[in-house]
């Protein structure tokens, strides 16, 4: 019988990574996907399914939204009984979500080895919910498949070498592969009057950016220093939305030059980030998807993970300084002037790799 691995995902980024894992994983071993509802509204969920494909959940355990002992407990007592039930040889988790959290801490009571992909990437800051996720489930992986050279180095920093494979990132496989699909089947610019380069696309749901209304008045002013050199399109993420509502700020943005969208899925964001002269964000898989498309990155953070973006040229951390943006911006490379490292991030090989080493682990 081939082993069985149970792979828990909920977030908008981790449905990408299993679009790149699920099915290697199934040519070699048994797989039961569990969704744990995190993210659920369809834009933020149902359209990855349809637009990646990655196999459809076998559960799904309806967590739905709360604080994080409430998000944390609930894929706790949901997730324990489908562990006893299903009996995997392993389980695996993505990224640094409640979910990989909640997903770690029910392997580790049930004896279940852990996988995590995406190990040994650090920001450095505490602060952040997704590095203590992190940390938690590094040290609580057995096999920990790192995307770079930088998230191996911190892994050994940490005396967690030896449990380390390095696969490259999962979500440049999908970034890579779709990127022309995208370009191809999206209507998006059409559809928003947009020229190719012409425009700035931005994203920003951290909570320590938009949760304190001080905060998120000076990442509007970054986004208004951008609109001041080229319109910005803005799909807003849930959180960020309903910040901005109770700020009143939403309705305001449209006459200073930002075009607020509800989120977009895969193949349109990834349409909007290809044909953009910058894009402005928060996320760390953008950071990542704008350096593939060879488009620069203005990071309103003061640390990253994805530091081979910023060593490379294509990315700058600008933190939510608007004053910063115009020499940050002069500095980079223009959008399409440059080919694509993808071998820093595994060459669209790395769903290979992971699958291979997890086969290699179990065998
Ligand atoms: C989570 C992750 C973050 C990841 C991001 C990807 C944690 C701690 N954070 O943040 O690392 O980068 O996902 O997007 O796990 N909401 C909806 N519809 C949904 C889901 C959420 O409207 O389908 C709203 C709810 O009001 C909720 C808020 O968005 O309170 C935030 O949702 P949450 O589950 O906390 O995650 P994210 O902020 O998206």
């Amino acid at each position: 019988m081939s082993p069985r691995v149970l792979t828990v995902v909920g977030n908008r980024p981790q449905f990408v990574k299993a679009a790149a894992v699920s099915g290697r994983l199934r040519e070699r071993l048994d797989e039961v996907l569990v969704h744990t509802g995190q993210h659920y509204d369809p834009e933020l969920s149902d359209v990855f399914f349809e637009e990646l494909d990655p196999p459809r959940p076998d559960h799904e355990l309806e967590v739905g939204s709360g604080t994080h002992a409430e998000q944390t407990a609930a894929i706790l007592t949901r997730l324990e009984p489908l562990v006893e039930e299903t009996r995997p040889d392993a389980l695996l988790v993505y990224g640094d979500t409640n979910s990989t959290l909640g997903g770690a801490l029910v392997a580790a009571k049930s004896s279940v080895p852990l996988a995590h992909v995406e190990a040994g990437m650090r920001s450095g800051n505490r602060a952040m919910p997704e590095e203590v996720n992190r940390l938690v489930a590094d040290s609580l992986g057995k096999l920990l498949l790192s995307p770079t050279e930088a998230a191996t180095a911190n892994l050994r920093r940490e005396g967690l070498g030896e449990r380390a494979v390095q696969t490259g990132d999962v979500m440049a496989d999908v970034a890579l592969r779709m990127g022309p699909v995208a370009d191809e089947s999206s209507r998006i610019l059409e559809r928003l009057g947009l020229e190719p380069r012409g425009f700035f696309v931005a994203s920003a749901h951290r909570p320590a950016n938009v949760d304190q209304p001080e905060r998120l008045a000076r990442l509007i002013a970054v986004l208004e220093a951008a609109a001041g050199i080229a319109p910005v399109v803005f799909p807003v993420h849930p959180r960020t939305r309903a910040r901005l509502e109770s700020a009143g700020s939403l309705e305001g943005l449209g006459r200073r030059g930002i075009t607020t969208t509800e989120p977009l899925g895969y193949l349109d964001m990834t349409r909007l980030v290809r044909a953009a002269r910058a894009v402005l964000t928060d996320s760390g898989g953008l950071q990542k998807e704008a350096f593939l498309a060879s488009v620069p990155c203005l990071t309103m953070r003061d640390e990253t993970e994805w530091v081979e973006t910023v060593e490379a040229g294509w990315n700058r951390l600008i933190g939510l300084r608007a004053e910063a943006l115009p020499e940050a911006l002069g500095e980079l490379p223009v959008a399409g002037d440059g080919s694509p490292a993808a071998e820093i991030y595994g060459a669209g090989e790395a769903g290979e790799r992971v699958a291979a080493a997890v086969a290699e682990w179990l065998g």
